[in-house]
């Protein structure tokens, strides 16, 4: 694994696992000329912003695929929500707005469809994740930890560390499966040293029960989780 936050000119944020992935997060509007002209065609009519988002997190993507050395010139597209990857490609996207002096960022995971079966990657403010939202998106044993810690940075960062692993599981999960599970069906338990551990007890099949993922704060208050699941 190496990673190599910030890359010169254009403020990328990379890190390329050594399973055949590569992840890439920045602002987004550095990204979003990076789109396919079939792309800018899917988000005609979504929204000023909401469309820019995707295209940025698209952008993002593509150059995810280059430093693979795959993709070509296929367009990321779209079935009911769910991105639709190029041949051999497997891959995930988030976007997360601008807000009170930051940027949007966008986010991209991609992996060669040989080595990786599925991937998830999911940004969020770390704000958002307050405790009027616990109850929904925590079951009981993540909000004994949650509690059992300190108030302050680590609690709050934890608590979005646990929002955003639920976010990309989905991700990796739905499309292999079709399935749904509920945010109490996983546990979360995130570590200090920039991993989780993610447990499930959903009837989810080919999607092991315990999966080990890695989070970052690429940029103040923003938190960066991603899972990767081996072929
Ligand atoms: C789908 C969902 C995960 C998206 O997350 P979000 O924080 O709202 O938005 P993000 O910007 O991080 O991600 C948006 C991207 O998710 C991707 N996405 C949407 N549905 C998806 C699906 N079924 N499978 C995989 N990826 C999906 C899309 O690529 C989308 O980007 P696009 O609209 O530009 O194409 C979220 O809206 C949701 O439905 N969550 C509830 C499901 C859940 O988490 N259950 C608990 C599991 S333990």
């Amino acid at each position: 694994m190496s990673d190599t936050p910030g890359d010169g000119k254009k403020r990328l944020w990379v890190v390329e696992g050594e399973g055949g992935y590569v992840a890439v997060a920045g602002p987004q509007g550095e990204w979003m000329g990076f789109a396919r002209a079939a792309e800018r065609a899917l988000v005609e009519g979504a929204g000023e912003g909401r469309g820019m988002e995707s295209l940025a997190a698209r952008g993002m993507a593509h150059e995810g695929m280059r430093r693979l050395g795959m993709g070509g010139d296929g367009a990321i597209l779209r079935e009911g929500r769910a991105p639709v990857w190029p041949e051999g490609v497997v891959g995930s996207l988030s976007h997360a707005s601008g807000r009170r002096g930051h940027e949007g960022w966008a986010a991209a995971a991609v992996g060669r469809a040989g080595e990786i079966k599925g991937i998830g990657i999911d940004l969020e403010w770390v704000g958002r994740v307050g405790e009027r939202l616990w109850g929904k998106v925590f079951n009981e044993r993540e909000r004994a930890a949650l509690e059992a810690l300190p108030e302050g940075e680590w609690r709050e960062l934890a608590a979005g560390i646990g929002f955003s692993a639920k976010e990309s599981f989905f991700k990796l999960f739905h499309p292999l499966t079709g399935r749904w599970a509920e945010f109490h069906d996983a546990t979360v338990a995130p570590r200090e040293d920039g991993r989780f551990v993610l447990e499930c007890t959903a009837e989810l099949p080919g999607i092991p029960g315990r999966l080990e993922g890695r989070w970052w704060v690429p940029e103040e208050g923003l938190v960066l989780c991603l899972l990767a699941l081996g072929a």
